[in-house]
């Protein structure tokens, strides 16, 4: 989810309201992937970059998770939505962490669909984390290093979105994307609507998949 900076700029708004209007996306293009017969959805919401912004900022950010979570919690228990958290969260407030395990454990047994937020999340890190620990159990294979991945629990990525013209990974998902399908468009975050998803998934329905094969 790119550019709610840019959407803010490009209306001589603060960056803190394009975030804003990039939750306000986030609301509706999760109802609408639910509807449309989305099983995964992954929001990359928090990179382990993002601590670089301003101090500002990042708690601007912290702000709309906590009130995310507080709002929409109980739609998604509501839904059967699970909701599932990849990336390291004990660098956040004992609040936020707080928040989380509620959100999890309150979605724990849910099955219809799955909503993945990404948060505090660098690809690079988790195989190196998962590495480590397919290495202290034996063989590191990359069925051993799948298995360790924050993403283990999870089907097999098939489409990545990215928004706002940036046409790179950027930490995101690297060893899932191997056999991905990418989509990339020029929408920035708060201007994606559930036509610009269904546009994706109709794209993605196009593309003949090889893995390899041919
Ligand atoms: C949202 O967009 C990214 C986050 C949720 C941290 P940006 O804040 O990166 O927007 P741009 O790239 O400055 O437009
Ligand atoms: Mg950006």
């Amino acid at each position: 989810m790119d550019g709610n900076g840019r959407w803010a700029k490009k209306r001589h708004l603060p960056r803190a309201v394009g975030h804003q209007r990039g939750v306000e996306a986030v609301r509706t293009l999760t109802r609408a992937a639910r509807q449309m017969g989305v099983e995964v959805l992954t929001l990359y919401a928090f990179s382990s970059e993002n601590w670089k912004r301003s101090e500002d900022e990042v708690s601007d950010l912290m702000g709309l998770l906590k009130r995310f979570i507080r709002s929409d919690l109980d739609e998604f228990v509501a839904n059967n939505v699970r909701l599932r958290i990849i990336g390291d969260t004990s660098a956040f407030s004992p609040e936020i962490v707080a928040l989380i395990d509620d959100a999890l454990a309150r979605t724990a047994a849910n099955d219809g669909s799955t909503l993945v937020i990404a948060l505090n999340y660098g690809s690079q890190q988790e195989i190196a984390r998962a590495a480590a620990a397919a290495a202290e159990q034996g063989a590191i294979t990359p069925e051993t290093i799948s298995a360790h991945l924050d993403t283990a629990a999870l089907p097999p990525l098939d489409l990545l979105i990215r928004t706002s013209g940036e046409v790179r990974l950027s930490n995101f998902l690297l060893w899932q994307a191997a056999y991905a399908e990418m989509w990339f468009t020029e929408v920035l975050w708060p201007d994606f609507t559930p036509a610009h998803l269904q546009d994706a998934l109709d794209t993605f329905a196009q593309r003949e998949r090889r893995f390899g094969g041919r």
